[in-house]
């Protein structure tokens, strides 16, 4: 859906050769969660971390600032980083690249990997940005449905598309978004043994599970995960991600990221971060307590709540429809995400906030639940 504010293009006269690539003037632009900028929001609706990243980040950064770096172009594959991440996750620095955030990693792959007139695939409902960077590529997108225990479906793994396209790539979240939920590594494993493309695994909210892919990284040579900065490392202002994949595989990516496409003051923030893993540990035990009451309280509320393994939950009710709850705790400046997939329904994502901002939220919710 293009934003209403935008100017529309002028229509073509008849003779003047089109303005737009077709795919372009024929597709929905991704419309990202609400960002408001004014104060004094419950923002529960785009999975940031509620807490300030670790105290390293800043001095990393003024120490940046103090410096030559703003003057100087960034290291083009911020290779502090790359050696720091390489040590916290027992690879070699040629297996990591760097990204303004997992979403600039995911359209490097997609560009690099699915060709126009061929295809990727993912579940649904999950992330929709996959959707949006294939038609950006005049690629197909074969979505194929989650199973109810949001398991992969059965042909996944296939080859071709039901209309006989080449699947290039295939990519899922893993934990999914908006469900929280995970595929058990052995099940990717599986579709890793038999899909003949590039296979994706997301792992932006990978340091809430309980277990990751980055195993199936070095056993099969066409997998590669990816990871963000901007949940687990509550750097989402700051913009930094990273993919782990086999040195060919990245030399190949490399050809297709910008030259700079992460700054200077950017990757002194996320080596300082990702440096910091005492902050790490603690954090992830604050949101995953947090979680865990949240979800037990929605369940009171009379919600349906899938298992998480993700820095939010996702919830339906049985009974009252989802928009207006959205909408009425809207009113009360508390955002969450309303999320609505055509074909298969909606619900509610609430991120994991602060304690505090959970139970202005819990207590809303119940208020509204109680007088509507
Ligand atoms: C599944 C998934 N992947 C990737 C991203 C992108 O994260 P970022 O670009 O902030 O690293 C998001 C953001 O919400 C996400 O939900």
């Amino acid at each position: 859906m293009a934003a209403p504010s935008r100017p529309a293009v002028p229509p073509a006269a008849s003779d003047e050769p089109a303005l737009l690539r077709p795919e372009i003037a024929a597709m929905a632009g991704y419309v990202p969660g609400e960002q408001p900028q004014d104060e004094g929001w419950v923002k529960l609706n785009t999975n940031e971390n509620p807490y300030p990243p670790s105290p390293a980040v800043a001095d990393a950064v003024v120490a940046q600032l103090a410096g030559r770096a703003p003057a100087k172009y960034p290291d083009p594959l911020a290779g502090r980083f790359r050696r720091r991440a390489a040590e916290v996750l027992g690879v070699d620095p040629e297996w990591i690249l760097c990204g303004n955030g997992s979403d600039d990693l995911l359209t490097i792959l997609v560009r690099t990997f699915v060709g126009a007139g061929e295809a990727m695939r993912v579940p649904t409902p999950s992330y929709v940005l996959y959707r949006t960077l294939a038609a950006i590529q005049g690629a197909a997108c074969e979505e194929l449905p989650f199973a109810p225990d949001w398991s992969l479906p059965e042909g996944f793994a296939a080859p071709r598309t039901a209309a006989g396209l080449p699947v290039r790539l295939a990519v899922l979240p893993n934990p999914n978004s908006p469900s929280g939920t995970i595929v058990p590594r052995r099940d990717l494993e599986s579709i890793a043994d038999r899909f003949p493309g590039a296979l994706v695994i997301d792992e932006a909210y990978g340091d809430f599970a309980d277990a990751d892919c980055l195993g199936l990284v070095r056993s099969h040579r066409r997998v590669i995960v990816t990871r963000s900065m901007s949940k687990s490392y509550a750097l989402a202002g700051v913009r930094f991600g990273f993919a782990v994949a086999r040195p060919e595989v990245v030399r190949e990516l490399e050809k297709v990221k910008d030259s700079y496409n992460c700054d200077a003051l950017s990757i002194a923030a996320a080596t300082a971060a990702i440096a910091d893993r005492d902050w790490l540990r603690g954090n992830r035990a604050t949101i995953l307590a947090t979680r865990a009451r949240l979800s037990v309280a929605l369940e009171r509320l009379g919600f349906a709540v899938e298992p998480s393994q993700a820095n939010f939950v996702w919830c339906t009710h049985p009974r009252r429809p989802h928009r207006p709850l959205y909408e009425a705790l809207k009113a009360r400046r508390i955002l969450v995400r309303w999320m609505q997939y055509p074909g298969w329904g909606d619900g509610l994502r609430i991120t994991v906030g602060t304690d505090a901002e959970i139970d202005t939220f819990l207590n809303a919710l119940g208020e509204i639940l109680a007088s509507t």
